[in-house]
């Protein structure tokens, strides 16, 4: 119990997010990536969203994990050592380190910096084993340090929160070979993924009554003028969020409720009425689509549990 074994800060430069807001105002169809809702003011808002009646990606995957958290531990057998990939407020663990058999260390790596450490320290001051905290870009190639930790008998993954979903599936293939890189040969990975339903309840997560959703989204616009300079009327955009279902994923986005501009460094990117900045996409899987994702990895889906609606799945996957 105590202090974090290590804190590998390799934070993204504020001059990426500048870069790739020049570059995502730039294209025909606006966009810039929902890793930029992270801040801690968003990350404290999707906190929030987490708590909200409409969102059940949270509630669901959290009963999944927790009636069958006997079978879900005994699949690493003892000395496993746990590797969380986006771990937020690090409120999916505790099930997990309480039930592995002798687990010998908890990683918890994320891009937003001071919730990551909050989170990871609380867990180090309530365990007693080695927690360390890497805050970096999922997306880049992640090497955990050597020597520091003890050498577990095999490193389990844990990405849950369907966050994978937020990845084009393109990008969700490279990112779990890089993952399979970072674990090593041994490894077991458990991910959480959210699954193809009624678009009535899809729409609703993502349109919620008290409008916290809505914060999400619009943060970002007020962490470009905080942290870019940059000139923009938040008031002139709104949220919008809805279930493409032809591409089987929700997407989210900034709308012009008028015709507006987004004046930085020099640039002025004008907003006819109606365009929109897109901000996120939520892919919603099916467990065909997620077996055919997998065959591109050189990880197996070995097991899933499901919810009784089947609207959420917990995979286990091992190496090939
Ligand atoms: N695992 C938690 C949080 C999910 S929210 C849960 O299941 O509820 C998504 C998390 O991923 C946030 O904490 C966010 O900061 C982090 N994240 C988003 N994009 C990231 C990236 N490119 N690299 C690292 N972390 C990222
Ligand atoms: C983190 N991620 C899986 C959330 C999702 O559902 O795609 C982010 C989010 N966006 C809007 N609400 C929640």
């Amino acid at each position: 119990m105590g202090a974090l074994a290590f804190f590998l800060d390799l934070h993204p430069a504020l001059g990426d997010f500048r870069a790739d807001v020049i570059k995502g105002l730039s294209e025909d169809k606006k966009s810039i990536s929902p890793k930029y809702f992270y801040d801690e003011h968003g990350s404290e808002l999707f906190r929030q969203i987490t708590d909200l009646p409409e969102y059940y990606p949270t509630s669901t995957e959290k009963k999944i994990l927790i009636d069958n958290a006997a079978e879900i531990t005994a699949a690493p057998g003892a000395g496993a050592a746990v590797f969380e990939y986006g771990s937020g407020a690090s409120e999916k663990i505790e099930w997990l380190l309480n039930g592995l058999d002798q687990p010998t260390a908890y990683v918890a790596m994320d891009i937003s910096k001071d919730f990551l450490i909050d989170a990871a320290s609380a867990i180090a001051k309530r365990y007693d084993l080695p927690v360390a905290a890497i805050c970096a870009d999922f997306h880049g190639h992640v090497h955990i340090p050597e020597n520091i930790l003890p050498t577990p008998s095999k490193w389990l993954g844990y990405f849950p929160g369907s966050t994978l979903g937020n990845m084009t599936p393109e990008f969700a293939a490279r990112f779990l070979r890089r993952a399979g890189e970072t674990l090593g040969g041994d490894a077991q990975f458990l991910l959480g993924v959210d699954l193809e339903k009624d678009n009535a309840v899809l729409n609703a997560a993502y349109n919620d009554s008290a409008g916290v959703t809505a914060a999400f989204n619009l943060n970002l616009l007020t962490r470009m003028r905080r942290e870019l300079g940059a000139e923009i009327q938040p008031e002139d955009f709104e949220h919008y969020a809805f279930y493409n279902e032809e591409l089987s994923r929700i997407e989210m986005h900034l709308r012009a409720k008028k015709r507006t501009q987004i004046a930085l460094d020099g640039h002025e990117f004008t907003f006819q009425s109606g365009e929109t900045l897109h901000t996120e996409n939520s892919y919603k899987y099916s467990i065909n689509r997620l077996k055919a994702l997998f065959d591109e990895t050189p990880w197996r889906l070995e097991t899933y549990w499901t919810d009784e609606n089947a609207w959420f799945a917990a995979c286990l996957l091992s190496n090939k």
